[in-house]
C-alpha cells in the first residue's frame, strides 16, 4: 500500500490556497454579510464517507475552494454585525498563516522561543494599549470564555488563601461557596468559566437597578458588608453585550478595596474603549481591579482565535495551570516563562505572532483610530434609528452596539416581540447585513455591532436601510395574508 505523505509536495496546495484567499478578500467589499445559498452550499460540501484512497492535498484544496468556500458567511467583511466580531487585519492574517506554517507548540521557552518572546512582547504591547500597570501577568487564550476561566481561577486561588487552602493542592473540600457578586450585565461566558472551577452557579448574585441589568450598586455594596469580612469576588461587565453598557468600574473597586474583596473585570470587547479617544472614561478604573479580560478576536481584528487575561499578582496565574510532576517538561521562569503554565492550554498555538503583527503593522495610533471610527460608525446608525418613525432606540449608544426595534406606528405594543423575532429571521435569511436578535430590558431587540476594521459608512447604513425595507415587507405580507383571509 502506498504512502501518499511521502510523495506530498506542499507547494501547490499552498499557491492555490494563497490565492483563492486574496480573491476571497477582494470580494468581501460590499459583498452581502451572507451570500444567498450558503446554507446549501455548506450542507452539501459536509457530507460523505471517509475515503479510502484520498486525492492529494491539491485536490483536496481544491474541492475545499470550489464547494465549500461558497458556504462561508462573509463574517471576515464590513457587513456582518452579529454577535461582536472582528475580522483579520492583513497583518494579523499573514502572521497567522505563518504561525500555521512553522507549527510552533508556544506552551514553552524550548518548544518555541519564537512563540514565546512574541507572547511576552504582546502582553507587554497590550498592557500598554490598555494602559494596564506593566508588572501584572498576561497570558493569551483562546479567547474571552478562556480567559475569563484563567483570571477567575486565579481570583478562586486567592480566595481560598484567605481561607488557608491551597485550593489547587487539596480541592474545594471544606470550603465555603465562593460568593460571586455583579450587575445583570454579567456575560454568559463568565459565569461558564465558574462552573467550570467548580463555583456552581448558584454562587452568583446579580444585582440589578433595572430590567436591562445595570448595577444595584447599592444593593450590591450592602450585600458585601452582609458578608462581614468574608473574601468575595465582584464581576464588572465593561461592555455589556445587548447595548455596550459598562458596570461603574473605578466605584467597584473602590467597594472591593473597602471590603477586601477580588474585582475581576470582563472587557470582551470593551476594553478597548481604553484605546479610544471618544470613550476612555468608560472603562475607567480597571487599573484598579485585580484581574481583566479581553478577546483579540473581536476589536483587535486577529483572526479567530484568541483571547488575554491579565491578573495583577502574576504569581497567581501558576497555581492553576502549571504543569506539574513531569521531568520531561521545561521548567519557566521569569526570564523564560513558559506561557503554558499561565493558562489552561498546555499544547497551543503561536497566535502571539497575530497580535504582534497587527499591533506592529497599525501601532496604538491606528487602533485608537479605528476603535474611534466604529464608535463614530454606531452613533450615526443610532441617530439614523431616531429619526426613522418606525424604529426604536432602546439604549443611548454608548460604544459600537445599537440596541433597537422595529416599532411601526400604530402597531399593538403586545405584537411587537413577535415582529421583530419574525423580521430577525428575515434579516439572517436576506443576508445583506447580519444581526441577530436579544432580549433587552424584556423586549425582543435587535444589536449590531461594529468591530471589524473593514467596515465603513456605505456598510452600516445598511443596517438601517435593510431593516426597514424588509420590515414594511413584512407588513405588507401581513396585511395581504389578512386581506386573503
Ligand atoms: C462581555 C463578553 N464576555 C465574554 C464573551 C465571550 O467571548 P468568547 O466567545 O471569545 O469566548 C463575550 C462574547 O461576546 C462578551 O461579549
Amino acid at each position: 500500500m502506498g504512502d501518499p505523505l511521502a510523495e506530498e509536495d506542499a507547494g501547490p496546495a499552498l499557491r492555490l490556497a494563497a490565492a483563492e484567499a486574496e480573491r476571497f478578500l477582494a470580494a468581501l467589499d460590499g459583498a452581502p454579510a451572507a451570500p444567498a445559498g450558503i446554507d446549501n452550499a455548506a450542507a452539501s460540501f459536509a457530507t460523505g464517507q471517509l475515503p479510502s484512497e484520498g486525492t492529494g492535498a491539491l485536490a483536496a484544496i481544491g474541492d475545499l475552494v470550489e464547494r465549500g468556500l461558497p458556504g462561508a458567511t462573509r463574517s471576515a467583511g464590513g457587513r456582518f454585525f452579529h454577535f461582536v466580531t472582528g475580522g483579520g487585519t492583513p497583518a494579523a492574517l499573514a502572521a497567522d498563516w505563518l504561525a500555521s506554517t512553522i507549527d510552533q507548540n508556544s506552551f514553552s521557552w524550548v518548544s518555541s522561543p519564537l512563540g514565546s518572546r512574541a507572547e511576552r512582547v504582546a502582553v507587554n504591547w497590550l498592557k500598554e494599549l490598555f494602559e494596564i500597570p506593566a508588572g501584572w501577568g498576561g497570558v493569551l487564550t483562546t479567547g474571552a470564555t478562556m480567559a475569563n476561566f484563567t483570571a477567575l481561577a486565579a481570583a478562586r486561588r486567592w480566595w481560598a488563601a484567605q481561607h488557608g487552602v491551597d485550593v489547587d493542592q487539596r480541592g474545594w473540600a471544606g470550603l465555603p461557596q465562593l460568593p460571586v457578586l455583579t450587575s445583570g450585565y454579567v456575560h454568559t461566558s463568565a459565569i461558564k468559566a465558574l462552573t467550570m472551577l467548580g463555583v456552581g452557579r448558584d454562587s452568583v448574585r446579580r444585582f440589578s437597578a433595572d430590567p436591562a441589568g445595570a448595577l444595584d450598586l447599592e444593593g450590591l455594596e450592602r450585600a458585601l458588608v452582609q458578608l462581614g469580612g468574608q473574601p468575595a469576588v465582584l464581576i464588572a461587565t465593561a461592555g455589556e453585550v445587548n447595548a455596550g453598557d459598562f458596570d461603574p468600574i473605578s466605584t467597584m473597586a473602590e467597594i472591593a478595596e473597602r471590603n477586601g474583596a477580588w474585582l475581576h473585570v470582563d472587557g470582551a470587547f470593551g476594553l478597548f474603549a481604553r484605546a479610544s479617544s471618544e470613550a476612555r472614561e468608560l472603562a475607567g478604573g480597571v487599573e484598579h481591579a485585580h484581574s481583566v479580560i479581553a478577546d483579540g478576536h473581536k476589536w483587535l481584528n486577529v483572526p479567530y482565535d484568541c483571547g488575554f487575561a491579565f491578573v495583577r499578582d502574576a504569581s497567581l496565574m501558576h497555581g492553576t495551570f502549571a504543569l506539574t510532576g513531569a521531568p520531561y517538561l521545561p521548567d519557566g521562569s521569569e526570564e523564560r516563562p513558559s506561557f503554558g503554565d499561565r493558562g489552561p492550554e498546555a499544547s497551543r498555538r503561536a497566535r502571539a505572532l497575530a497580535v504582534w503583527a497587527t499591533l506592529k503593522a497599525y501601532g496604538r495610533n491606528g487602533y485608537r483610530a479605528m476603535v474611534d471610527r466604529h464608535i463614530r460608525l454606531a452613533r450615526r446608525v443610532g441617530s439614523q434609528v431616531e429619526a426613522a418613525a418606525d424604529l426604536e432606540l432602546l439604549a443611548p449608544v454608548r460604544l459600537n452596539v445599537i440596541c433597537f426595534r422595529y416599532r411601526p406606528p400604530g402597531y399593538p405594543d403586545a405584537a411587537l416581540d413577535d415582529l421583530n423575532r419574525r423580521l430577525g429571521a428575515r434579516l439572517l435569511a436576506d443576508g445583506r447585513v447580519y444581526f441577530g436578535t436579544t432580549i433587552y430590558g424584556g423586549r425582543v431587540a435587535f444589536r449590531p455591532a461594529i468591530s471589524n476594521w473593514r467596515s465603513g459608512e456605505e456598510d452600516v447604513d445598511l443596517i438601517v436601510a435593510v431593516t426597514r425595507e424588509l420590515g414594511a415587507r413584512l407588513l405588507d405580507a401581513g396585511q395581504d395574508a389578512r386581506a386573503g383571509s
